[in-house]
C-alpha cells in the first residue's frame, strides 16, 4: 500500500512523534510506502510532497513543530472557495495521481471536518486529533494538551513568588479559543485563585469579591487564570480587560502576562510522546484492516476510533459541572 500523510491547522507538540508513529508502523510492520504532503491540504492541491523513509524520521520523537509544515487551507470551505479552481475535484484527482490508497490527516477540529468531506468523496481517510486546546470531540484527550498544560503550569508557578513579593494580583492569559481546558487544568495545577473559561458565565463583581475575600483572610496576592477566548464586552485581549477591571475595582496593583505561542512550541512531554506514538501507530492499523472515515481516539486507557461523521464540526467544551470545577469550588476557587 501507499499512504499519504499531512498535518493541517495550528501546530502543537507531538505532531512529529505522530508522523514517526505512522511511518515506522507503516514501513516496518506493513511494508507500506509513505508520502509526506507538505503544508497540509495546500500541498495536496499543489502536489508538494516528499517520500518519507526511515531516514526521514531521525530525531522526530522529541522535535516540536511539524517536519511537513502546515497551513489552514480548507479545500471544501465555501467561504474560502476560489471561483477558478474546483478544489474538491483537484484534491481527488491529486490523490489518484499520487497513487495513494489512503490518507492520514493530523489536525484539529477544522482538519477532522475536512477529513469527513474527503471520506464522503470516496477517498479512504483516517484522522488523528491534535490540538493543545483539547477540544476535538470523540476523544478524551488530544496530544499536545498535556505539554501545553505543563508549560502553562510552570508559568503560573513562577508568578506566585513575584506576585507575593509585590503584593499584586497576577492575571495570566493562556490559550483556549472556544474551550477552557488549558485554563482549567493549568489553573488547578498551579493553584489559581480565580479561573475564567469561555464556557462559564462570570461577573467582575464575583471575581473582585473573591480576590478581596482572599486578602481579608490575610493573603497578600492572588493568581487569576484566564482563557484567551473568554467573552468580554471590550475589544482587545481578555486578560488585559480582566486585569484592568480588577485593578480599578479593588485598588490592588494588577499585572497581566500573556503566555501565547510558547504553549505550542518545543518538545512534547513524555505523556504526549507516548500518546502521539500510539495514535500514529493505530491510524496505520486501521488502514491495514481496511477501515476508513474514522478518527483515532482515546477512551479511558484504550486507543480506539470513532466515525469522522460523528466528530466533524463538533467542539468538545468543558462541561459546567466538570469534576475539577466542582472540586475547585469546594476548595474556594472562583470560576466567575
Ligand atoms: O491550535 C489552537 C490554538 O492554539 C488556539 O488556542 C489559538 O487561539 C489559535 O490556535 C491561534 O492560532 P494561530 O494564531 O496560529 O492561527
Amino acid at each position: 500500500m501507499r499512504i499519504g500523510i499531512l498535518t493541517s491547522g495550528g501546530d502543537c507538540p507531538g505532531i512529529n512523534a505522530t508522523i514517526r508513529g505512522v511511518c515506522k508502523t507503516a514501513i516496518f510492520n506493513y511494508g507500506m510506502e509513505v508520502i509526506g504532503i507538505h503544508s497540509g491540504f495546500k500541498g495536496l492541491l499543489e502536489l508538494d510532497f516528499e517520500e518519507l523513509t526511515e531516514h526521514s524520521l531521525t530525531g522526530l520523537l522529541t522535535m516540536g513543530g511539524t517536519i511537513l509544515g502546515t497551513s489552514r487551507e480548507k479545500p471544501y470551505s465555501k467561504k474560502h472557495a476560489d471561483p477558478l479552481i474546483d478544489k474538491p475535484a483537484l484534491l481527488k484527482a491529486n490523490v489518484s495521481k499520487l497513487g495513494l490508497d489512503a490518507l492520514v490527516c493530523i489536525g484539529g477540529n477544522g482538519t477532522q471536518k475536512t477529513a469527513n468531506h474527503i471520506a464522503k468523496a470516496g477517498i479512504p481517510v483516517i484522522g488523528i486529533p491534535k490540538t493543545i486546546d483539547n477540544d476535538v470531540a470523540g476523544t478524551d484527550i488530544c496530544f499536545g494538551f498535556q505539554t501545553a498544560v505543563s508549560i502553562a503550569t510552570e508559568a503560573i508557578d513562577r508568578l506566585h513568588s513575584t506576585a507575593s513579593a509585590h503584593k499584586r494580583v497576577m492575571v495570566i492569559e493562556v490559550m483556549g479559543h472556544k474551550a477552557g481546558w488549558i485554563a482549567l487544568y493549568s489553573g488547578m495545577a498551579g493553584g489559581g485563585d480565580v479561573i475564567l473559561i469561555p464556557e462559564m458565565p462570570y461577573s467582575m463583581e464575583n471575581v473582585c469579591e473573591a480576590i478581596m475575600a482572599r486578602m481579608r483572610r490575610g493573603k497578600n496576592y492572588a493568581i487569576v487564570v484566564v482563557a484567551e477566548g473568554l467573552h468580554t464586552d471590550c475589544p482587545g485581549r481578555a486578560g488585559e480587560h480582566i486585569a484592568s477591571c480588577i485593578e480599578r475595582t479593588t485598588g490592588i496593583e494588577t499585572r497581566e502576562t500573556v503566555l501565547g505561542y510558547t504553549q505550542r512550541g518545543g518538545s512534547p512531554c513524555p505523556f504526549d510522546r507516548i500518546l502521539s506514538t500510539r495514535m500514529g501507530s493505530h491510524a496505520v492499523e486501521l488502514i491495514a484492516t481496511g477501515m476508513s472515515g474514522r478518527m483515532v481516539s482515546v477512551k479511558g486507557d484504550c486507543i480506539t476510533s470513532v466515525p469522522l461523521s460523528e466528530v466533524a464540526g463538533v467542539t468538545r467544551l468543558v462541561p459546567e459541572e466538570h469534576e475539577l470545577i466542582v472540586q475547585g469550588r469546594h476548595m474556594g476557587v472562583c470560576f466567575g
